[in-house]
């Protein structure tokens, strides 16, 4: 079994969005019983919370359901748990190393699966429109056919 960690800032915009758009690829390509998935937020402020309502709209605008998903702040443990703990930015990446020095081997950027993209980081959409969750879908999916890919050649 081959776990996923996806990690943002608040565990309610970007992270459980990728938790839901990788967890239904997986699904099609019926590798639901091999590849475990889940999402964390660096901070704590929205812990037990569901998705923040935009990006729920915007996933289920392209039949993906996130509303179920809940808020948890990412631990240290998580490191020993999970072979891909993936972040959003470049922040969230810095604040992962330093929370697990040694399992640096362990943390991705998620764009890095999306060589292709012209940027590095997934924007954060929380203070802006309702665009900013289309487009963050759009980094997501091409991020995740990669992160597959990776995990395909090197796990399955
Ligand atoms: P996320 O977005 O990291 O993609 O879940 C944010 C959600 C909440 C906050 C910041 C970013 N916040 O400051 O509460």
């Amino acid at each position: 079994m081959i776990k996923v960690l996806f990690v943002c800032l608040g565990n309610i915009c970007r992270s459980p969005t990728a938790e839901g758009v990788f967890r239904n690829l997986v699904k099609r390509e019926g590798l639901s019983e091999k590849i475990k998935v889940d999402s964390a937020g660096v901070g704590k402020w929205h812990v037990g919370e569901p998705p923040d309502r935009r990006a729920t709209a915007a996933a289920k605008a392209r039949g993906i359901d996130i509303s179920l998903q809940r808020a948890r702040q990412v631990e240290a443990s998580d490191f020993a748990r999970f072979e891909y703990v993936i972040a959003m930015d470049q922040r969230n990446y810095h604040d992962l190393s330093h929370l697990c020095p040694n399992e640096g081997s362990r943390l991705y950027k998620f764009l890095h699966f999306a060589p292709n993209s012209d940027i590095s980081d997934v924007p954060d959409p929380y203070y802006g429109g309702e665009s900013g969750f289309s487009s963050v879908l759009d980094l997501i999916e091409v991020a995740s056919v990669g992160l597959l890919e990776d995990i395909k050649s090197r796990y399955l």
